[in-house]
């Protein structure tokens, strides 16, 4: 038995939800360029779940029960109020997101029915949530979602109180569509692996918030931003990327186990960033992203992921830099959702061998 490290390259599973060919990602069979310049997040979501795109009395029907299923317990807001205010963003949804399941009737219900449910109102409940952390560690109260919007205006909304503008709205709803799925990521494999034991949905994708996290995954964005604030400015940003080369560091928010020659989301994130910074008339976040893209595609020929471009597009919206990683829980919790549905209808457990590589011949006395 030959372990292959990070499994890279092992067909672990097989899956109708999304695909990436030759550098193509699809959901379902749509392109992504397709989707991101057509469909709103809520089609994708439905797109995911149910093998195909809502008409419209669907997608009304999908987005009254977002509506209905957005606020979260009165149990939970008081939870929330008794984390630490310095709390890491992300360890703080995965604990909310683990407790919310004990509110939840239908929590331990394993019917297709109950499960295709609980999608719906953890796709609903989770950008409360995460608007929920934001406020309370602020010291705020929280702010209760708004009936009959989509997902990415009540979110912003969430988050401050203000109207946010048509085009933060239309930026956000596609980096929702942009962040959806990516067929089996650490994080969908981590939902996948938990469920595959036949635990709970809750269960799932509490696992899958945890993977994300790490900066190899999700956290990505959030390094990225990091690290442009620590460049401060354009004139800095040469011989700060050049160290970190010299020493041999990772850059964030570049390169991808499956992408060799461009990740597909890039220029759509690319392109988001230059019309929000023109729009602010404040382009020094999107040119300093570019350089940067110049200086590391030229040097090691790797090119940008979803996360490098993301940073500075949530940014410019005005979004604290570690609710970057949580957004995308926001989005993704649609894939993973789907993903659980999928397993669970052909379900075996997922249990690999490893190759052992420890002492052979111990003898206790
Ligand atoms: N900056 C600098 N070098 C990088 C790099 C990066 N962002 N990504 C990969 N490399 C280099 C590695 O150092 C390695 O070089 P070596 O063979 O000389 O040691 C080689 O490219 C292969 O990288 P590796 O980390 O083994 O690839 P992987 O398939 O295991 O990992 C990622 C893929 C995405 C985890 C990796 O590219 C990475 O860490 N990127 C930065 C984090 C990030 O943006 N993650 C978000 C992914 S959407």
């Amino acid at each position: 038995m030959t372990a292959t490290k990070g499994l890279e390259g092992i067909v672990a599973a097989t899956s109708s939800i999304s695909s990436i060919v030759d550098g193509v990602l699809t959901y379902r069979g749509y392109d992504i360029d397709d989707l991101a310049a057509n469909a709103c997040f809520e089609e994708v979501a439905y797109l995911l779940w149910f093998g195909k795109l809502p008409n419209k009395t669907e997608l009304d029907q999908l987005n009254k029960s977002f509506s209905e299923f957005a606020p979260i317990p009165d149990e939970l807001i008081a939870q929330i109020k008794l984390y630490p205010r310095d709390l890491n963003a992300m360890a703080a949804l995965r604990s909310a997101v683990s407790a919310l399941g004990l509110y939840d009737t239908q929590a331990e219900d394993d019917s297709q029915e109950a499960n295709e449910n609980k999608a719906v109102k953890l796709q609903a409940q989770l950008p409360t949530i995460v608007a929920a952390i934001s406020r309370i560690r602020e010291g705020k109260e929280p702010i209760a979602p708004k009936q009959g919007v989509s997902i990415a205006e009540n979110f912003l909304y969430m988050l401050t109180g203000d109207e946010p503008s048509e085009t933060a709205v239309k930026a956000l709803d596609q980096a929702l569509v942009l962040h959806a799925d990516h067929e089996l990521n650490a994080s969908t494999f981590a939902a996948r692996v938990t469920v595959a034991t036949l635990s709970d949905m809750y269960s799932g994708v509490t696992s899958a918030i945890g993977a994300l996290k790490g900066p190899l995954h999700g956290g990505a964005n959030e390094a990225v931003m990091k690290m442009l604030n620590e460049i401060g400015s354009k004139d800095k940003l040469e011989a700060y990327i050049q160290q970190k080369l010299d020493n041999r560091e990772k850059i964030m928010g570049f390169g991808h186990r499956v992408y060799k020659n461009g990740d597909p989301r890039a220029k759509h994130l690319q392109k988001m960033s230059r019309e929000l910074g023109e729009q602010n008339e404040n382009t020094e976040l999107y040119e300093m992203s570019v350089r940067i893209e110049e200086l590391i595609t030229g040097q090691k020929g790797l090119r940008p992921n979803v996360d490098f471009y993301s940073a500075s597009v949530y940014t410019q919206l005005g979004i604290q830099r570690d609710l970057f990683t949580p957004i995308f829980a926001i989005s993704r919790v649609s894939g993973w959702t789907a993903h659980i549905l999928e397993q669970l209808a052909d379900n075996r457990i997922i249990r690999p061998r490893a190759e052992y590589t420890g002492p052979t011949t111990q003898k206790y006395i």
